[in-house]
Parts: C-alpha cells; structure tokens; sequence
C-alpha cells in the first residue's frame, strides 16, 4: 500500500502515519524528519535546509526530490510505505508519480485530513516528542500516561522542534495555501483524493482512516 497524508502543519499526519506503521507495518517517510535527520547530522543537505527550515519555508524540490527518491529504493519500502509532508508542490507530486512509474508501481490513495486554522497554532506550539524513539505528544491534548515519561520506550528524555512557533506556524500556513493546497485538486482529478474530519478525536481520525484503508 502506497499513500500520501496530506493537510497543514499541525493537522496530525505524524501522528496519524504512527499509527498506520504500528497496524500495517510499512514505514512512514517523513521528509521533515529526514531533513531534521541531516541538519542533526550536518551533511551537505542538512546545511542547505537548516535555515529554511528554521525559517518556516520550503526546502528546494531539488533536495526533496533526492531524498524521497533514495529512500523508496530501501528495501523496507517494496510493500509500501506512508509519504508524510511529502508532495508538498506541484513539482513534488510530478516527482513522485516518475518514481513510483520507474518501478511499475502507482499510488494507492492520499488521504486529506482537515483541520480549521485556529487550532493548529495550539497544536503546533504545545507538541513535543520522545527524543529516545520520536513518539508525539502535546503539553494538553496528549500527554504521557506517567508524567514525564514517554508511554512507548520508558525514556525521560523529550524534545521540542525549533520550528515550532507562532510565527514560523504562519509562514508554513502560508506556504501550505499557495504551495500545497493545489495538491488537493490535482490527486481529486486523478480519483485518488479521500478526505477525513482532522478535528475530531485521535481516535476517530484514525478510524476514519482505517476505513479507507481497507477498501484500498
Ligand atoms: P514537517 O516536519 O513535515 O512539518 P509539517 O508538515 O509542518 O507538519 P507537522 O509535523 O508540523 O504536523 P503534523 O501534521 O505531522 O502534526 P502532528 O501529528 O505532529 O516539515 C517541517 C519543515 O521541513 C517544513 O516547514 C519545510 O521547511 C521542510 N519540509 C518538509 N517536507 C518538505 C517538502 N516535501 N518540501 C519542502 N520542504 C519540506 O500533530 C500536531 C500536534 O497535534 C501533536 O502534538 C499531536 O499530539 C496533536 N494532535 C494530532 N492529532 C490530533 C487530534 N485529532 N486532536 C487533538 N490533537 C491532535
């Protein structure tokens, strides 16, 4: 199974494609993650996306682009996998049809999940993950079942994302509107486009999802 989450920052596309991983057992690309993972580790890529990131705009598609296309060629991705925050722009979602085309595969759906603009400031600045396994909270709406420590490997040690403040969250907003947002009739055209409730319980996001899923 091959599919896209795609909505705002905030909207729970991390938190959702967790739970995709733990049921279906593909992994979940998360070209943030893979960015944050190079900046971390200082390479070349890392260095040129640093002060986008920090910044709240997009990273070239150009570096995008590579990454995706050398992580789908890992073996763990042959039965599928879960694009998260990646296609973000006409250009990207081109990018990923010439991949997935190259190796006589296609994608199966992309998933929309809705969320109202008012909420994803609040969701954005009080998230938090486990800095031992990546696990997601939030400050309010999330927190561990044991107060400081992390529900799924025991660690107490967290971290917060340096691009996760108010005026960063309006910069990506912006962003998603102009850049991503077109995504949404381009993938409804090609008959792939579900959507679900973002706003509703964690619980019945996923619901809604595994809904879907099972008739892909
Ligand atoms: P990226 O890491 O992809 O960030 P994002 O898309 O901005 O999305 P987030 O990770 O912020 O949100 P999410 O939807 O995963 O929400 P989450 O599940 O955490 O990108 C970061 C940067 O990298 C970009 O700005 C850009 O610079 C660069 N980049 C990445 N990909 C790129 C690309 N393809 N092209 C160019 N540049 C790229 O949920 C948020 C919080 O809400 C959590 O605390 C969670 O607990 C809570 N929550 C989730 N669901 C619910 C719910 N239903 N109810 C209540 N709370 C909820």
């Amino acid at each position: 199974m091959r599919l896209i989450l795609l909505g705002p920052p905030g909207a729970g596309k991390g938190t959702q494609a967790q739970r995709i991983v733990e049921k279906h057992g593909i992994p979940q690309l998360s070209t943030g993650d893979m960015l944050r993972a190079a900046v971390t580790a200082g390479t070349d890529v890392g260095k040129r996306a640093k002060a986008v990131m920090d910044a709240g705009n997009l990273v070239s598609d150009e570096i995008v682009n590579a990454i995706v296309s050398e992580r789908i060629d890992q073996p763990d991705c042959k039965d599928g996998f879960i694009l998260d925050g990646y296609p973000r722009t006409l250009v990207q979602a081109d990018a990923v049809e010439a991949m997935l085309a190259t190796k006589g595969t296609k994608l199966d759906v992309v998933i929309e999940v809705q969320v109202d603009d008012a909420v994803l400031v609040d969701r954005i600045s009080g998230r938090y993950t486990c800095a031992n396994c990546g696990a997601g909270y939030h400050d309010r709406l999330h927190k561990p079942k044991v107060d400081g420590v992390c529900d799924k490997c025991g660690s107490t040690s967290f971290k917060r994302r340096a691009d996760d403040n108010a005026e960063t969250v309006a910069t990506r907003l912006q962003d998603y509107y102009k850049k991503t947002s077109p995504l949404i009739g381009y993938y409804h055209a090609k008959g792939l486009l579900k959507s679900v409730d973002g706003m509703a319980d964690m619980d019945e996001v996923t619901a809604s999802i595994e809904a879907i899923l099972a008739k892909v």
